[in-house]
């Protein structure tokens, strides 16, 4: 399978079935249809969408500004299809949202993770170092936030954050 370059871009409503079902394919938490596509109508600038040369769902970034806290950007989901994987798309996409942040007046990014997810504890690792940042990981929800129909326990989520940016684009602002 031809992997092709992978173009980034912000959602639109159209694009909320496809997140729905790359979700499900990623193996993540999966929310209805109706959340991913209300997410890209209304979060649409805080989100990012990779298509490759075929038209293919490669990935997305779900993220808002945090309403109590106006500097800080909650990435709540990414996800990058498994053909694509290990190719640096996730930074990409991290990137592409992290260079507006200071335009938008954001100067930490969280998120939470559970223990056991090595590729995206690497990849805020990757993203704190590379924009000189600091990276805090505290707990946030235990498994009992997340109740599951019979099965398994959900994870604990620990919340990461990174921060603070902008240090010297404040310069180029000013
Ligand atoms: C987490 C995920 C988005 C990473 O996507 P990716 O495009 O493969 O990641 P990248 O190639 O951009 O790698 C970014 C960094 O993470 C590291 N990394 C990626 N996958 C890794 C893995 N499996 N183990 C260790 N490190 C890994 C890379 O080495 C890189 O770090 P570096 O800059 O220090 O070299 C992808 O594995 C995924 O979709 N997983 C399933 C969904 C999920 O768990 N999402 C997160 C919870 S919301």
């Amino acid at each position: 399978m031809s992997r092709g370059d992978v173009r980034l871009t912000h959602p639109t409503a159209e694009d909320g079935p496809r997140m729905w079902r790359l979700a499900g394919e990623a193996g993540m938490d999966v929310n209805s249809p109706y959340a991913y596509t209300l997410w890209c109508r209304d979060f649409a600038k805080t989100s990012v969408i990779g298509y490759d040369d075929a038209g293919r769902l490669a990935s997305y970034v779900t993220g808002y500004v945090r309403p109590d806290s106006p500097d800080t950007y909650f990435l709540w989901q990414v996800a990058v299809d498994s053909a694509f994987r290990g190719q640096r798309l996730a930074r990409r996409m991290l990137d592409f949202v992290g260079d507006g942040f200071a335009d938008m007046g954001l100067r930490y990014l969280e998120a939470t993770v559970t223990p056991d997810n090595t590729a995206s504890r690497a990849l805020f690792a990757s993203f704190a170092r590379d924009r000189d940042a600091e990276i805090e990981w505290s707990p946030l929800f235990t498994g009992e936030h997340f109740p599951q129909e019979g099965g398994a326990p959900h994870e604990p989520e620990e919340l990461v954050r990174i921060g603070p940016f902008g240090e010297g684009t404040s310069q180029e602002r000013a």
